[in-house]
């Protein structure tokens, strides 16, 4: 972990005006708000609010928001300009189009799919270009929306974490600029970028809420984690809004695949420091997995995570993206894994003591109002046609556990030691 310069991990970062930023630079409508009322119910909670990002710009994912805002921020540092006073999209690429005398800059990244086609889609409208690699085994159409968008792209024989460096090495090697969602030895500040990019997307999400029900504000929040840009964003965002406001941050979930699980890992831990986890990292969870923490985002985990940090089988990201499209909403495997874990947690059989212990340990019930991000749609249609026929999961011992870290402050007066449980 290298230690990041002060105030990088400052929720401050991520508050209500910097979502207001990126929404005035972007300026377009909000992606959709879809109350799951049935499944509310069924499920004995108050309600259920999937923030839809697979209708994200047209790319499918909130990465989007990210890269474009992140790249946004570069070039503006470069030409030593405000972003705002750029005149958006249109204005900044033209601007600095006009100062490097029509020559292009090189981005390079590396992804599992989305941040790349966020990065492509960026370089595309920014005027600039875009070089990416992908780990082995990703699925064509990924490769295909990069490219889609005039952007280099190459899969290599590396798993996530090796193909960052790779790509931090070729960026070093060809003068190209190294843009990566995930921070790295003194590389700080494009990640930071890109994280508040994502912090639009909760913005518009309280919003929804509070106008589709009275005033309503959620309780509860499941994250999904990859290396923890986009949750560390996304609470840092709730911490901020939430604590102006005066009223308590949600409670809040962390997910990701049983095989890629470090913030898991780390919390389970439990000294504040990161497990990195190692090999293959297979799972169909494909934009999760990640074994390695982003030194921004974990630091904000690590802080304010009032809640659980759960590993799931990939079977349940099958049942979420099922139970989505029945609701009519699209979701790819990211999607689908948190709406498939909360159903898990809360239609558990009766004798599940473990789903029991993690509903209690949340405050899960019926005054409940859970928000889960939809962050991608079909992004990989081969299997997500393949997920659609095959049946649900049914329940099992261990397709999910967890780690309960309730903060001291808002945890019942219980020793320190009874509130920062790990789970057997
Ligand atoms: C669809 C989707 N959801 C969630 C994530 C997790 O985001 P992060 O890697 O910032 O933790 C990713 C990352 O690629 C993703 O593509």
């Amino acid at each position: 972990m290298s230690s990041p310069p002060p105030g990088t991990v400052e929720t401050a970062r991520f508050g209500p005006e910097t979502a207001a930023h990126v929404r005035a630079f972007f300026g377009t409508e909000p992606t959709p708000l879809v109350p799951l009322r049935g499944s509310a119910a069924a499920w004995r909670l108050a309600g259920v609010y999937i923030k839809d990002e697979s209708k994200r710009l047209g790319q499918q994912a909130f990465k989007v928001f990210g890269g474009a805002y992140g790249m946004a921020c570069w070039m503006s540092k470069n030409l030593g300009v405000e972003l705002q006073s750029c005149g958006g999209i249109e204005g900044l690429r033209k601007t600095y189009l006009e100062k490097k005398g029509g020559v292009p800059t090189t981005f390079v990244t590396c992804t599992d799919g989305n941040h790349g086609r966020a990065v492509a889609w960026a370089a595309k409208q920014l005027g600039q270009k875009a070089v990416v690699y992908m780990p082995k085994g990703s699925a064509q159409a990924r490769v295909d929306h990069i490219t889609g968008h005039g952007a280099e792209c190459t899969v290599t024989e590396m798993n996530y974490d090796d193909c960052v460096k790779f790509a931090a090495e070729k960026a070093k090697q060809n003068g190209w600029v190294y843009f990566q969602d995930t921070t790295g030895p003194d590389y700080f500040e494009i990640p930071g970028w890109i994280m508040q990019g994502y912090t639009a997307m909760a913005d518009e999400a309280i919003e929804q809420i509070k106008q589709l029900d009275e005033g309503a504000l959620p309780t509860h929040v499941l994250l999904q984690v990859g290396v923890g840009s986009m949750a560390g964003a996304v609470l840092g965002y709730l911490v901020e809004r939430f604590r102006q406001e005066g009223l308590p941050v949600p409670v809040a979930m962390m997910l990701e695949p049983e095989n890629a699980a470090c913030a898991y890992e780390s919390a389970k831990k439990g000294d504040g420091s990161t497990v990195d986890v190692e090999g293959d990292l297979e799972s169909m969870i494909a934009g999760l997995c990640c074994g390695v923490l982003s030194d921004i985002g974990w630091p904000i985990l690590w802080k304010h995570v009032d809640g659980a940090f759960v590993k799931i089988a990939d079977g349940l990201a099958g049942n979420g993206m099922r139970l989505l499209k029945s609701e009519g909403v699209e979701a790819g495997e990211c999607g689908g894994a948190g709406v498939g874990f909360v159903r898990r947690l809360m239609l558990a059989p009766a004798d599940d003591k473990k789903a029991a212990e993690l509903r209690r340990g949340l405050g899960l019930g019926p005054e409940s109002r859970v928000l889960i991000f939809n962050t991608e749609g079909a992004t990989d249609p081969a299997n997500y046609e393949k997920q659609l026929q095959l049946p649900d999961v049914p329940a099992a011992a261990h397709d999910f556990e967890f780690v309960l870290r309730r903060l001291p402050e808002t945890a019942t007066s219980e020793p320190l030691a009874e509130m920062l449980k790990v789970q057997a």
